[in-house]
This record gives C-alpha cells, sequence and structure tokens, in this order.
C-alpha cells in the first residue's frame, strides 16, 4: 500500500501541493483527476524522488516504509515503476534495449521480453527499431512496457492514454485492467476521464495541489455535478 499524508511541495516559492491525502492499495487502480496544471505530475515526482519539486512536509509511506528523503533510484528499487509523462525515451536503444536494460536483476520477475511482447505484438514487430523510430502510441507502449520491466508492485502512470488514437487507448486501458488483477497497485494520473473511470476502482480529484473529492469510479460516473465542478465536464 502507497499512503500519503499531508504532503506539500514546492518549486522554488511557488506551493504546488496544498496537504495531499491518498492511499493506493496493491490489487486496485486509483485514478488522479484534475485539469491541466492542478498538481497531479507534481505528486507522481513527489512520490517518485524527483527533484524538483521539493517536498517541505507530509509523509508518503510504501508498505510502511517513509520514501520521503530518499533516492529515486532508492524508491525505484522498491518495486515502484514509473511510466513518466511525454514518453521519455533514449534515441540510441532500440526496442529490445529498452526493455533489456532496464529488467529487474530479480529471477522471480515475472516480465520477461517474450511476456512484453505477448503483450505488445506491436512493439516485436518494431523489436529493432530505435526509440526515435516509433509512433507516439508505440513510445507510450514502450514506456509502459520498460516500467513493466523493472517488475514493480506499484506502478505510477502518468496521462499514458495521452496523444493515444482510440484503438490504442483501448488496448492499454485493457492492460491497466489486467495488470490491476495481477495484484499491482496502479496510481494513474488521467486527463481522459471516461478512460480513467473505465479501468479505475477509486476516483481522487486535484484543484490546485489539493484533493478536493475521492469516491468510487461507479459513483462519479453518476455525479454530474462533481464531474462538472472540478473537471469541466458536462
Ligand atoms: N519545474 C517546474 N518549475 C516551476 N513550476 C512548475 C514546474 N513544473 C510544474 N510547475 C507548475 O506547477 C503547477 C503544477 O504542475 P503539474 O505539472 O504538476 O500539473 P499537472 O496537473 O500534471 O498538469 P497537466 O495535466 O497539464 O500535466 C503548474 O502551475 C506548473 O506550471
Ligand atoms: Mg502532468
Amino acid at each position: 500500500m502507497l499512503e500519503i499524508k499531508d504532503l506539500h511541495s514546492y518549486y522554488g516559492d511557488a506551493h504546488i501541493l496544498r496537504g495531499v491525502n491518498m492511499k493506493v492499495p496493491k490489487g486496485k487502480v486509483v485514478a488522479l483527476l484534475g485539469r491541466n496544471g492542478m498538481g497531479k505530475t507534481t505528486l507522481i515526482r513527489s512520490i517518485m524522488g524527483l527533484n524538483p519539486p521539493r517536498i517541505s512536509k507530509g509523509s508518503i509511506q510504501y508498505d510502511g516504509q517513509e520514501l520521503v528523503g530518499l533516492s529515486p533510484h532508492v524508491i525505484a528499487g522498491k518495486r515502484i515503476g514509473f511510466v513518466p509523462q511525454g514518453r521519455r525515451l533514449f534515441a540510441s536503444l532500440s526496442v529490445t534495449e529498452h526493455l533489456t536494460v532496464f529488467a529487474s536483476k530479480s529471477q522471480s520477475s515475472l516480465w520477461t521480453v517474450k511476456r512484453i511482447y505477448e503483450l505488445f505484438p506491436r512493439l516485436e514487430e518494431r523489436k529493432n527499431n530505435l526509440g526515435t523510430q516509433l509512433s507516439g502510441g508505440e513510445r507510450q507502449m514502450l514506456a509502459v512496457a520498460r516500467a513493466l520491466m523493472t517488475d514493480p508492485e506499484m506502478l505510477l502512470m502518468d496521462e499514458p492514454t495521452e496523444g493515444l488514437a482510440p484503438v490504442m487507448v483501448q488496448h492499454l486501458e485493457e492492460i491497466v485492467v489486467e495488470l490491476g488483477k495481477t495484484g499491482l497497485g496502479i496510481l494513474l494520473v488521467e486527463q481522459n476521464l471516461y478512460s480513467a473511470l473505465s479501468v479505475a476502482h477509486e476516483v481522487y480529484l486535484m484543484e490546485t495541489g489539493e484533493i478536493v473529492h475521492h469516491c468510487l469510479a461507479d459513483e462519479l460516473m453518476n455525479d454530474r455535478d462533481t464531474m462538472q465542478r472540478f473537471l469541466g465536464v458536462r
């Protein structure tokens, strides 16, 4: 379980996260929704120990251990996987190299290149292409695949469907649901409300660095007022 309590983060003097509380249990898909610039990526970066932002107060516990103050590689080593917004890939690595370079050293890892290629047949077709020689959707799949190769128990995904065609969005949704069933905890940041609601168990809504609403995904689906108020959805 990932448990965030009263988290405050800054960029310079700008106070972005203003007392965030959130829980992500294993085996659940938790969606974090909110309009542009509300602090979603800042929260993900804070969890991963990336700097900036600077955490001034609060705690982030994972299986009861405090993460605040640990370096990103130590946090990643606790089997917390990260799919960054904007699909950061290495231009000089092929698809297969991306997968092997990030592979968990553990013998018992669930994930092998073979299993990844079963999940993402498109990546296998492109296995010798460099990161730069992939379409946007293929890059996004590779970013997810690369995170899975680290054998995570908790996966933080920052807008994985951004810029994807509907058929790709659907494929990614199916994968997120499957991963949740295997016992992974997933924190999914999304702009795409309906995509998030179709895969998530729980939803948190963020506005200017605060959680303003927490409910089951099914409840939000029927709560037009809340959707309108915090997400601008009619
Ligand atoms: N490196 C940075 N330095 C200074 N301010 C930043 C930095 N990154 C983000 N911000 C500001 O912090 C606020 C929160 O940004 P953040 O990226 O967390 O939003 P977001 O909810 O992820 O938005 P989006 O949906 O557009 O990705 C914004 O006002 C943004 O301009
Ligand atoms: Mg963001």
